[in-house]
């Protein structure tokens, strides 16, 4: 099996090839990532140079993506699809990168994969689907009408039904999976929990954005992989799965077991993200029903713990870019 994995050098990307050489021992991996400010060549350390490449390339642009989805010509073969801008705050302060990668870099993937008739699966978010009240009965499913509120979920949502159309129109045998927010280790320390874990360790004040009421649906990186490998498997081209994992807490929770779990004490309110979605919840039944799918890492605390032991061990991992990090912040954020 030959897969060209997008975005391999980020966050769900890197644990993805770790996961795929594990459990995959005939598998090889060519990781086409742009090497953006998100990519970090350390989480692609302890992977067997035999198997795994990294080709640094923009995935918009048509020759090289084209030539190494070329390369894919074995039944099992697949183009899995990480590559995007995937924060929101930047999104906000930059729109640009990411029409230019989620939308014409999608759009590239796609035209690879007709030309060469190869499989491919999008990587996308519950966030295309906008927000719910935190009353609200209703989960997402993959009926739900899409409504999404930022540049970076616009662009998804855009990235999205092109995939949609491809398939259509084309005949693209692609399969999709929109899941919530992931937890686990090489996450970057821009995003919600690793910039906590990170502050904390090196001695500041953790940043909760306006009162904390936000709920996001929390799944471990290792489950999300698990669902687009067996949506690899067994999927069936043209469908979009949901990934989820019942995983449902305010940003204030787990801000204070954070707190709790690394025995620290307080943390600043700080100006909220305009636009701030309000909740997100999947409801993952007919990804488990239909693939035999099951999250594993279903205690949070425990998530929590190992992905804090994990920062504790790799400072070296994340600290060269920390400084960076909150100085961006400091620009807009203020304390409440
Ligand atoms: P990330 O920002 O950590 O990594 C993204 C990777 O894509 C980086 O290595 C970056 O260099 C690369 N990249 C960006 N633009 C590129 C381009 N034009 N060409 C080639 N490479 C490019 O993101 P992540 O959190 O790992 O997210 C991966 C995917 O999963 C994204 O598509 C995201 O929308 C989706 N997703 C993320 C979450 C989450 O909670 N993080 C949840 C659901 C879905
Ligand atoms: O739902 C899936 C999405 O989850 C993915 O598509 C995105 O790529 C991923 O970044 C994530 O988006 P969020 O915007 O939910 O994640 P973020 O880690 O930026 O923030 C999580 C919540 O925490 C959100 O409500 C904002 C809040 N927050 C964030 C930061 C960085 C804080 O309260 N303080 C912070 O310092």
């Amino acid at each position: 099996m030959r897969l060209v994995v997008t975005g391999g050098a980020g966050f769900i990307g890197a644990n993805f090839v770790h996961t795929v050489i594990r459990e995959h021992p005939d598998a090889h991996v060519t990781v086409l990532d742009s090497m953006t400010y998100a990519a970090n060549r350390a989480s692609l350390d302890g992977l067997p140079a035999d198997r795994v490449d990294l080709v640094e390339a923009d995935c918009a642009n048509p020759e090289s993506t084209g030539r190494l989805v070329g390369e894919l010509t074995g039944p099992r073969d697949a183009v899995v699809h990480f590559a995007a801008e995937s924060h929101n705050d930047n999104s906000l302060a930059t729109p640009w990168p990411f029409v230019h990668s989620n939308i014409i870099g999608t759009y590239a993937v796609l035209e690879a994969c007709r030309r060469h008739d190869v499989r491919l699966h999008h990587v996308s978010t519950d966030e295309v689907y906008g927000d719910l009240q935190l009353d609200d009965p209703a989960k997402f499913t993959p009926a739900t009408a899409y409504n999404p509120s930022s540049p970076y979920s616009a662009t998804k949502a855009g990235a999205d039904m092109l995939v949609r159309a491809w398939v259509r129109s084309f005949g693209v045998r692609a399969t999709l999976s929109n899941c919530s927010n992931n937890y686990g280790p090489r996450q970057h320390v821009e995003k919600f929990i690793p910039r906590q874990i990170t502050t904390i360790l090196t001695g500041g004040r953790p940043r909760l954005y306006g009162s904390g009421a936000n709920v996001r649906d929390w799944i471990h990186v290792d489950d999300h992989n698990a669902a687009v490998l067996a949506i690899l498997d067994r999927g069936e081209p043209g469908r979009t799965y949901l990934i989820g994992a019942d995983g449902e807490r305010s940003n204030l929770d787990v801000m204070q077991l954070l707190c709790e779990l690394m025995d620290h004490d307080g943390f600043d309110h700080v100006t909220d993200r305009p636009g701030h979605d309000l909740r997100y919840a999947i409801d993952a039944t007919a990804t488990r029903d239909e693939l035999g799918w099951r999250p594993q890492h279903t205690d949070l605390r425990e998530g929590l713990r190992q992905t804090i032991d994990w920062y504790r061990e790799n400072r070296a991992w994340w600290e060269p870019v920390k400084e960076r990090v909150e100085a961006q912040y400091a620009r807009t954020e203020r304390v409440l």
